[in-house]
């Protein structure tokens, strides 16, 4: 079985990418929609939150999770991997979607890439470090933290999501390639295509994450075995809203989504959503 993680429904286009390549492989899914989005938060409390995720697929029997929010890939990767050092009682691996973007980014570009993402993707700068270590091409990252939260409202499809991408997009010159490194953006990619006009590539990163994995997973066997292309979700927010947001990223109807809920420092399975109004004391 293999873990999904992302800050909510956005890593949901990521892994329908990835169920399309691994269709026999079981995953489970996990959305920390409670507390999304990630990307304006501070990187200590994404590390802790990433954590507390990451140990929870663990527990759910995963050896290996894929990272498919790119907030926390830039900002939170290199730590997870190295809290969780595979050792032979626990032979378990974190991948994340950075550095397949960055290829696939690099094999397209031919001089300058332009990368969008949250604030916190890209204040990280970890895109420039990483496509560094692949050419000599140029990086110029803008953030754009508006989107994410017009895509949650459900209004890719519409004029205000139009307007948004065209305004950032207007901030980036001369660039080939621009990476959309958000789980959110490949629902604005019609947009995104319009904005940047003829002569410039939008990347959606997600079928090339889809394919290193296959790739990873051909040169370690023994991680996770084909099983019977079963899906189970996990969220932190609102079961039923994540069910119905969650169809447009899948592309597909959800099953059963289960709620989990921080508990003393770590997410554990709650049977429903507590609910608590008024006041005790007046
Ligand atoms: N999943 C996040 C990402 O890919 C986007 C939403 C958020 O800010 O949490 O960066």
């Amino acid at each position: 079985m293999i873990g999904v993680y992302d800050s909510g429904y956005g890593g949901l286009s990521v892994l329908r990418q990835l169920r399309a390549v691994l269709p026999r492989h079981d995953f489970i899914y996990l959305g920390d929609s409670g507390r999304a989005p990630y990307g304006g938060r501070n990187s200590d409390t994404i590390l802790d939150f990433s954590e507390q995720c990451v140990e929870r697929l663990f527990e759910e029997g995963c050896r290996l999770v894929v990272v498919a929010c790119h907030t926390v890939s830039c900002v939170a990767l290199r730590h997870l991997q190295r809290r969780y050092v595979p050792n032979a009682e626990a032979p378990r691996r974190i991948l994340g979607v950075t550095i397949p973007a960055a290829e696939a980014a690099v094999a397209q570009s031919t001089g300058h890439i332009g990368v969008i993402g949250t604030t916190r993707t890209i204040g990280s700068t970890t895109f420039s470090l990483e496509i560094a270590k692949l050419g000599p091409h140029r990086v110029t990252g803008h953030a754009a933290p508006l989107l994410a939260p017009i895509v949650e409202e459900g209004w890719a499809d519409t004029d205000i999501a139009r307007l948004a991408v065209q305004r950032y997009v207007d901030r980036f010159e001369d660039i080939d390639v621009l990476v959309l490194a958000c789980t959110h953006y490949p629902l604005l990619l019609p947009a995104f295509q319009k904005a940047v006009g003829p002569g410039v590539q939008v990347l959606d990163p997600s079928p090339h994450v889809a394919r290193r994995l296959v790739d990873w997973l051909t040169r370690h066997p023994g991680f996770t075995e084909p099983g019977q292309g079963k899906l189970s979700l996990l969220c932190t927010g609102d079961p039923e809203q994540f069910r119905i947001h969650g169809e447009k990223f899948l592309g597909g109807e959800l099953p059963r989504v289960q709620h989990i809920a921080e508990e003393q420092g770590r997410l554990a399975h709650r049977d429903r959503m507590q609910v608590v109004i008024g006041q005790v004391v007046r």
